[in-house]
């Protein structure tokens, strides 16, 4: 298991655990986080954006040319804006930190 902490566009904190392997939109659903995640994962609809903390941002995968093209389409980029969907827990991410945006932006409607 590790640790994931999802901080709210308010400042709210929940901490959470993702099972190694398991995607960060899957945490937070199982979290009773309200991520939509409406393309289950395949990249169509940006509804799983978030902000990763800077000093988790350097040790995530980089995003794939595909992810990085749904990023600038969502609401609120950032310079460490990733898709949930797209950052799959290892034992390195351990305590990641990453904060939810106020909206998302659903291209799939
Ligand atoms: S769930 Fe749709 S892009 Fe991540």
């Amino acid at each position: 298991m590790a640790r994931i902490t999802f901080v709210g566009a308010g400042g709210s904190v929940l901490e959470a655990e993702a099972e190694i392997g398991q995607s960060v939109m899957i945490a937070a659903q199982q979290a009773g986080l309200d991520m939509e995640g409406a393309c289950e994962g395949v990249m169509a609809c940006s509804t799983c954006h978030v902000v990763v903390d800077a000093k988790w941002f350097d040790k995530l995968a980089p995003p794939t040319e595909e992810e990085e093209f749904m990023l600038d389409l969502s609401y609120g980029l950032q310079r460490t804006s990733r898709l949930a969907c797209q950052i799959l827990m290892t034992d390195a991410l351990d305590g990641l930190v990453v904060t939810l945006p106020n909206e998302w932006r659903n291209m799939m409607i």
